[in-house]
């Protein structure tokens, strides 16, 4: 009975190992993942005519649902939990422009970790590593714990060209939680299934 269940419990593990050695390839390049057809949604994704991304972003979501801008914060505020599919063409698709404009800089254009203000001594997380896919497998989609980090930044406060902020910085004031969860839900995605 308990070799049974113990045997149960390996597979189990294995089954994940597998499931994430499947999916290991990690997202697509941005330039990849973003279809021509959404191009009319990219402005509104990255944000234009000089204000905020996230106020821009929840605009348009309001527009676009038939809210008020306040009943899309209110919403936005409860979004806790990711909304969206790896396997959503579209979503991913715009994910990857909200990454374009707010994080390649830093994990590089193949979400790789390499981008040109990375830190040698303060490395972006590569999101196409080992590591970051056994967290996607694990958590069946983008891990909330990276929600956490996106939203309130993650690590020291270290000098990088543009000014000083910590290694990851907090993205609250600027992104709304639908953008934070669009471009985890496309960091989330593998190469093989968005496409
Ligand atoms: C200025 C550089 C920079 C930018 C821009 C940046 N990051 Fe990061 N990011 C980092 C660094 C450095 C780390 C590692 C921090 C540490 O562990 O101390 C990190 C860590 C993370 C983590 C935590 C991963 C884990 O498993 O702990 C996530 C998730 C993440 N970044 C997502 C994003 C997303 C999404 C964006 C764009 C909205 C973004 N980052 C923009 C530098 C950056």
């Amino acid at each position: 009975m308990n070799l049974t269940n113990k045997r149960r419990a390996k597979m189990r593990g294995w089954v994940l190992v597998m499931l994430a050695l499947g999916g290991c390839s990690g997202p697509m390049a941005p330039s990849m993942a973003i279809r021509s057809e959404d191009r009319r949604d990219y402005d509104t994704a990255i944000g234009h005519d000089g204000r905020s991304s996230k106020e821009a972003f929840l605009r348009w979501r309001a527009d676009l649902t038939g809210i008020s801008f306040e009943e899309a914060l209110i919403a936005d505020v409860h979004l806790r939990k990711n909304p969206f599919d790896e396997d959503d063409g579209a979503a991913v698709s715009l994910g990857a422009v909200i990454y374009n404009a707010n994080c390649r800089s830093c994990h590089g254009s193949d979400a790789e970790g390499d981008g040109l203000y990375a830190l040698s001594d303060h490395p972006p997380k590569d999101f196409r590593s080992f590591g970051a896919r056994l967290q996607v497998a694990f958590s069946g989609g983008a891990p909330s714990e990276w929600f956490d980090k996106v939203r309130n930044g993650e690590g020291s406060t270290v000098q990088y060209s543009e000014g000083e902020s910590r290694a990851m910085p907090a993205f609250a004031e600027k992104l709304s939680n639908e953008q934070i969860w669009l471009v985890l839900n496309y960091l989330a995605s593998s190469d093989r299934e968005a496409d």
